[in-house]
């Protein structure tokens, strides 16, 4: 089969280093399948599936089955993320090694929605990752600078009436990891970035030689707390939109290369979680299949990256920080590749009834973004075209 791509870029396959999938325990409002088709549409060929499903991804058990039943739907390559701890909020570790030697072969550990917040835990969850070569990623928030938190504390939050979530509660957690990280010799990953502080903290570390990597994700680029004039919970998501100098920030330190990916922290929600009160809604967006539409308009339009540098956030530094070297590197010729055909004079409008995604809580409704993947391939195998997810194992 012959793919016509004039006019289109060729890209290397994205890689999410955090997506939400729900399954198991969520099976209404995404699944493996679901989530997966939603991710081929968007230009990916391979996820990292957080672990705070239920049960939580705290067991081989779980971590084997995410593997499997994404080799299953065969869309895209579902690693799944294990769990640091025992639960989500555990005081004990989890078991990281018997993970990594499963099937499912866990490269990296979080316990996003959640964080370990005893610097001694998380000191020996990084040295004991350090032993197994694993990666953890932190989901980064001191939980007691955020109870009954819903909105960036600044001005706008104190006119609407909404409990503030300091700046201080992401940063102070940046700084410590980044000096656990020094002290135990370790790699640390910081998820969705979102203030201008961390950016200057991770930063401030790299310069150090200290082995810190960080993601954004695009709705830290594009929207900012204004958003939440209309109470609209759909705009709730933690950590939470911020001001529009902070996303200016964020999108700087990834045209810079201090913040190394995007990760898009796909969070599918029910329809109840997400109409009540915006204090009772659930925080968390959809993600994947806006994602590199968001990165045109906000990085490549701007002059801030060319289609090299989308190549590198999207796919190359995501894959490197997992150490998925397939990924990024010279292929064969013949070689079965992971590739994302973009039409960048695509213009398209978003509309939550036409996505795969089982979830319609998008902030980006009726937005209009200029640029679409049309196609991806996994290992050689069309996965996506014209806005179907197509095929099989
Ligand atoms: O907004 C969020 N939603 N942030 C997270 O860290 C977790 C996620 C979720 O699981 O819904
Ligand atoms: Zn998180
Ligand atoms: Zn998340």
């Amino acid at each position: 089969e012959v793919i016509d791509a004039s006019g289109q870029i060729l890209l290397p396959g994205f890689v999410d280093l955090h997506t939400h999938l729900r399954e198991p325990g969520r099976e209404d409002t995404e699944t493996i399948e679901s989530g997966s088709a939603a991710a081929a549409l968007g230009g990916y060929t391979a996820v990292f599936a957080m672990a705070n499903t239920n049960p939580v991804a705290d067991s081989v058990v779980v971590t084997d089955h995410v593997w499997r039943r994404g080799q299953e739907v065969g869309l895209v390559d579902v690693y799944p993320v294990g769990a640091v701890t025992v639960g989500l909020e555990g005081k004990q570790l989890a078991e990281m090694g018997t993970m990594a030697a499963g099937v499912g072969a866990v490269r990296m550990f979080s316990d996003d929605g959640h964080c370990v917040y005893d610097p001694l835990l998380m000191r020996r969850a990084l040295e004991y990752a350090n032993t197994l070569g694993v990666l953890i990623a932190q989901h980064a928030e001191e939980p007691r600078l955020t109870v009954g938190a819903i909105a960036h504390e600044g001005p706008t939050a104190a006119r609407l009436g909404l409990a503030g979530w300091p700046r201080a509660a992401e940063e102070s957690i940046v700084a410590r990891d980044a000096l656990l990280a020094r002290d135990a010799g370790a790699r640390v990953h910081i998820c969705h970035a979102s203030t201008a502080g961390t950016v200057e903290l991770v930063k401030w570390a790299k310069a150090q030689g200290i082995s810190i990597t960080a993601e954004v994700t695009p709705h830290h680029l594009l929207l900012d707390d204004s958003r939440l004039e209309t109470y609209d919970a759909v705009n709730k998501v933690n950590p939470p939109l911020r001001e529009a100098s902070d996303a200016a920030a964020l999108r700087q330190a990834l045209a810079d290369g201090i913040i190394d990916c995007v990760a898009t922290d796909h969070a599918p929600h029910a329809e109840q979680d997400k109409c009540c009160e915006f204090a009772a809604a659930r925080p968390g967006m959809l993600g994947l299949e806006t994602a590199l539409s968001i990165i045109v308009q906000t990085m490549v339009q701007p002059g801030l990256l060319d289609w090299r540098g989308v190549a590198r956030v999207m796919s190359e530094q995501p894959a490197a920080i997992v150490g998925l070297d397939e990924h990024g590197r010279p292929l064969e010729v013949g070689e079965p590749a992971n590739l994302t055909l973009v039409d960048p004079e695509a213009s398209w409008t978003v509309r939550a009834k036409e996505l795969a995604s089982i979830s319609n809580n998008t902030p980006f409704e009726d937005m209009t973004f200029p640029a679409r993947v049309t196609t991806t391939l996994l290992r050689g195998r069309v996965t996506a075209r014209e806005g179907k997810a197509v095929g099989g194992p």
